[in-house]
């Protein structure tokens, strides 16, 4: 059986709507999955959203109503922004799910036998308020606590431990022995020289329990029913439970063919969650149950979008409302300023105005531009009939050649790399060379000389082919604004609106028949006046 391309993000946090960073992570995983159904490869898409925990138990005490129906709500508002934003996954996860539920049982329990779980007592100062301990780190330059904390008070509470710090020098073992492959751990490299760093800390065992006193909204330990699992072993199991993983099986080898053709993914993630969750924990948690080295994920880290310098919070009052921008500007603009305008694994300022700029110039100016007036041309001088005459022209060549070769190899490159910005950023350099050259061939002065028939033929050739290309390759990250280039080219008209219609195989020159008939042009990207 052929291998699956399997890919996941973060799961999002139902503790209140959606916010611009939620939507770059789902973009950006989507534009990857495409590119590589794009490919011609089986994907699997995971996505979704993180239920349980004490913030949403909070959040849905402050609104009045119980966790489950407090979840419900939120989860529907993701599940309508990645409708609107084209976010196209093909597994979907709930942890409050049922199965879920059986797999994360089954896994603790199974550590709990081994003797990888271990019950112990904590003792230390306890915020009242925000129902944690404290450490050393939270005191403030006076050595005390700040009012931020409320109440606080010495507390001894036992709870279940997960032993983590055995598996150390694993752990860096494996981050060294991929950093030497085609595939590291973790991309970009600083973030893995950051992560190895903190291992090299590392130090003391994982707490995985709280007391149902203090939170009861989580799954509860199968050998305990007084605790529930704390965050980690809930959320991050995600990953396998909705992949077909059966706790029960105990070897990698004898988990069922669905799922050990998925595994390992590679796994999206933001800056914050890489220490010690997703790069600690995680492999350690999926070493323990039997994971071989090669089963090891691999984690793309992406940077942060902050606003005016400044970090997005709740609190601070300025999150960006992705849903509200996409009802303004549309699904495609809003994809397109999120993949070009933050570089793979960088932080970058949001801006409306960036946001618009960029659309008008790189989409409206130049994509919607060169579609414009290539059909504009077709229609006025060939009556939309294009001649794939192979006129002998040495200009036409190179542009063919640069077309077909260079923007197809330099795409691929950056997108196999995940630099999506990158990649757009060559499709852009080549609509922008379009445009130039037909200020070069001036195919309105061509059109009145009978002699220059053929080239005028092969320069309007040149504009549809080249148009046909772009619309393949950003298909990933315009699926919309692709169908219109196809349906404005009149391509492969059966497969409108489906994903099909496009192949990366069909990204070589020459594949519009001689005597092929473009329809009408149609804005593509109607300017956006501010
Ligand atoms: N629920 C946990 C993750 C569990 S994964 C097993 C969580 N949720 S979150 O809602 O806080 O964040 C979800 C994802 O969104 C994370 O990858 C996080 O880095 C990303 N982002 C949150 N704010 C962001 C920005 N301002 N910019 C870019 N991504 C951001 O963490």
């Amino acid at each position: 059986m052929s291998k699956t391309f399997y890919i996941t993000t973060a799961i999002d946090y139902t503790n209140s709507a959606p916010h611009i960073g939620h939507a770059y992570e789902k973009v950006l995983a989507d534009v990857i999955a495409r590119y590589h159904r794009l490919k011609g490869e089986e994907v699997f898409f995971l996505t979704g959203v993180d239920q349980h925990g004490q913030k949403v138990q909070q959040s849905a005490a402050k609104a009045g109503v119980p966790p489950a129906e407090f979840v419900k709500g939120i989860t529907q508002k993701f599940v309508d922004l990645w409708k609107k934003l084209d976010v196209k996954y093909d597994g979907w996860a709930e942890t409050i799910d049922p199965h879920h539920k059986k797999v994360v049982q089954g896994m603790l329990q199974r550590l709990f036998d081994e003797g990888q779980i271990y019950k112990d007592k904590q003792s230390g100062y306890y915020s009242v308020r925000q129902e944690q301990f404290l450490t050393d780190k939270e005191r403030g330059p006076n050595g005390e606590f700040g009012p931020e904390w409320g109440q606080v008070e010495f507390r001894e509470e036992e709870n279940y431990y997960f032993r983590l710090e055995q598996y150390k020098q694993w752990l860096l073992d494996l981050i060294d022995k991929r950093a030497k492959t085609e595939c590291p751990f973790v991309i970009p490299d600083f973030r893995e020289t950051e992560l190895r760093n903190a291992v090299e800390k590392l130090s003391g065992d994982l707490c995985i329990s709280r007391p149902k006193s203090r939170l009861n909204w989580g799954i509860e330990l199968p050998f305990d029913r007084d605790y529930v699992n704390y965050v980690w072993f809930d959320a991050l199991s995600n990953y396998i439970s909705f992949a077909g993983y059966d706790p029960s099986l105990s070897t990698f080898d004898s988990q069922p063919s669905t799922f050990r053709d998925k595994w390992p993914a590679v796994q999206i993630i933001g800056k914050d969650i890489l220490i010690p969750a997703h790069g600690i924990y995680w492999p350690i948690m999926l070493h323990a149950i039997g994971f071989p080295d090669d089963a090891m994920p691999q984690l793309l880290v992406h940077g942060w979008w902050n606003l005016g310098g400044a970090k997005m919070s709740k609190t601070a009052g300025n999150v960006v409302d992705p849903d509200a921008l996409a009802d303004k500007y549309g699904a495609d603009a809003l994809r397109y300023y999120l993949m070009s305008d933050i570089a793979m694994g960088k932080d970058s300022d949001f801006s409306e105005e960036r946001l618009v700029t960029r659309y008008n110039s790189d989409l409206a100016n130049s994509i919607g531009n060169l579609l414009n007036r290539a059909l504009n041309m077709s229609d006025r001088y060939c009556h939309n009939t294009l001649a794939n005459s192979g006129v002998d022209d040495i200009q036409l060549q190179k542009w063919s050649e640069r077309g077909a070769g260079e923007l197809h190899t330099n795409y691929s490159m950056r997108m196999e790399a995940f630099e999506i910005d990158a990649a757009l950023m060559r499709i852009s350099a080549y609509s922008t060379f379009c445009n130039v050259a037909i200020e070069a061939f001036e195919p309105w002065k061509l059109a009145k000389d009978t002699n220059k028939k053929p080239i005028l033929e092969g320069v309007l050739y040149h504009l549809a082919e080249s148009l046909r290309i772009i619309a393949i390759l950003i298909s990933p990250m315009l699926p919309k604004a692709a169908h219109g280039i196809f349906d404005q080219l009149n391509w492969k008209m059966e497969l409108s609106g489906k994903e099909e219609r496009f192949s990366l195989k069909d990204a070589d020159w020459g594949k519009l028949p001689d005597g092929h008939l473009v329809g009408k042009p149609v804005p593509l990207f109607p300017r956006i006046e501010t």
